[in-house]
């Protein structure tokens, strides 16, 4: 009989596990269990969604090909991390590889950076989770009164299921960590599979010449088919890849991270790229990429050309778990920052603490609760959502960089992975990330602009003075 994962056989058992004297975190995650978090935080709706707009608007069936250039561009970043989490497998992630590379001050900007993009990732998530819940129940006949089912902008008092699985999630991640990876590895297994049956189903429907012109020609207009359209389109798919870099704040709850958290990042990134790939394939063979135009629902569309009606109430169900993993990872990222952020003193130690017995950062996870719950309950952030990319990807290329400066810094510190192909690598991947970040729109850096001038005042009147004093008295004993 194969054996179980151990991370399984240990949640199982229930068996205790020793703190780590650092952190006071404890390491219980294997392998196994790291890549199914980033599965579990990388596939969301994202694919469901933005493969057939990418195919219809600007790549046609060349859609694979933009998926495998996003994953290329992910896989840069996802090296580096792998790189830094493995040289500095500590619960902050990008925020402490700043810490150790660029110094205090732009480790505040991106420690103050993520935990708003967490938060408002989370509670945008959370709503989409909400109306496919209410999407799903509606197909059964049930129908939430509209006090409860929306936010107060959108027409109700409270949009209760949003906040709801914000809770939820919240009262798993309190229960352990290892309690949270083996829920998030079910849920994985079941999306996984979601996407398995449609590929395998919608297979015996795939007509080849919906596959000609693979590259449809560009219209004259740049981004419209054509090359230019398959880059375009790598921009769209982009969001479903992200998510990656979450993996990185368990590496303090890791075991033997310095393997896990490479393999894990590349591992994960693999596994979703070949889905993906499988996905598009059948996606853009089963429909023509014309008819895809205007159309807000491909795969509804794709579905509809089977005779397998009950594949439409399997991909919203696999849509809903998929969210529920991207919130529950999210979450669980979040708090593991916030953690390391307060450690070091650049928040109130309060949000250090950890709890006695399950050795959660109980206090970090209370407060993202209420900022998502009431984020997801009572504000329409699906606009906000949309805005969330730019300090992803500001973090993504500042991780990059601080790959090429600690490897001049200090070349020789142990390196137990190394990104292949230094300084190219980082340095593909700190420019592919910026022209990302280039072509958001403007309110995107406006809204991060107001983010940071408050970071650095809260920086000037608090965080600042305590973490010098910190590190200070750290040096002194
Ligand atoms: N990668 C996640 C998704 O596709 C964010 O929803």
């Amino acid at each position: 009989m194969p054996s179980r994962p151990d991370f399984v056989s240990r949640a199982l058992q229930r068996k205790p596990i020793a703190a780590d004297e650092n952190t006071g975190l404890r390491r219980t995650l294997g392998l196994p269990a790291v890549i199914a978090l980033g599965v579990g935080a990388i596939v969301g709706a994202g694919l469901f969604s933005l493969t057939g707009i990418a195919a219809a608007d600007y790549a046609g069936p060349a859609v694979i090909l933009s998926l495998l250039l996003a994953a290329i561009v992910c896989g840069l970043t996802g090296l580096c991390y792998g790189e830094m989490a493995a040289m500095i497998p500590s619960a902050g992630s990008a925020y402490a590889y700043t810490y150790a590379s660029l110094g205090q001050l732009m480790a505040w900007i991106i420690g103050w950076d993520l935990l708003l993009e967490y938060a408002v990732a989370g509670g945008t998530v959370a709503v989409s989770w909400s109306s496919y819940l209410q999407s799903l129940l509606h197909g059964f006949g049930i129908d939430l009164p509209r006090a409860i089912a929306k936010a107060p902008a959108a027409g109700g008092l409270i949009d209760l299921p949003a906040s709801c699985i914000v809770g939820l999630l919240t009262c798993l991640l309190l229960a352990g960590v290892r309690e949270s990876a083996v829920v998030n590895a079910v849920i994985v297994v079941i999306k996984v599979a979601v996407i398995l049956v449609l590929v395998g189903l919608g297979a015996f429907y795939v007509e080849a010449r919906n596959y000609h012109p693979f590259i449809p020609d560009n219209t004259g207009a740049f981004g419209h088919f054509g090359w230019s359209g398959v880059l375009r389109g790598a921009g769209i798919v982009f969001f479903a890849y992200l998510g990656f870099d979450a993996v990185t704040t368990t590496a303090a709850e890791t075991e033997n991270p310095e393997r896990a958290m490479p393999l894990g990042i590349i591992g994960a990134l693999g596994i979703c790229t070949a889905l993906y790939i499988a996905f598009a394939v059948v996606l853009t063979g089963v429909v023509n990429y014309q008819q895809m135009h205007g159309d807000a629902a491909p795969v509804a569309t794709a579905i509809d050309r089977t005779p397998f009606a009950w594949l439409q109430i399997v991909v919203k169900l696999g849509i809903i778990l998929g969210f529920t993993s991207v919130i529950l990872v999210g979450l669980l990222g979040q708090g593991r920052i916030m953690f390391a952020m307060a450690q070091d003193r650049m928040l109130p130690p309060v949000f250090g603490k950890l709890h006695a017995a399950r050795r959660t950062p109980w206090m970090a996870h209370l407060v993202m609760m209420a900022m998502c719950g009431l984020l997801a309950g009572f504000v329409p952030v699906e606009a906000l959502g949309k805005m969330t990319s730019v300090g992803t990807l500001l973090a993504f290329a500042i991780v990059c960089g601080a790959v090429l400066v600690l490897r001049i810094r200090e070349p020789d510190r142990p390196r137990p992975f190394r990104v292949p192909g230094s300084p190219v690598t980082p340095l593909l991947g700190i420019a592919s990330c910026l022209l990302m970040i280039l072509s958001l729109p403007w309110e995107t850096w406006l809204r991060l602009a107001v983010w940071f001038a408050l970071g650095l005042l809260v920086y000037a009147l608090y965080s600042g003075r305590r973490a010098s004093a910190s590190l200070a008295e750290a040096r002194r004993s």
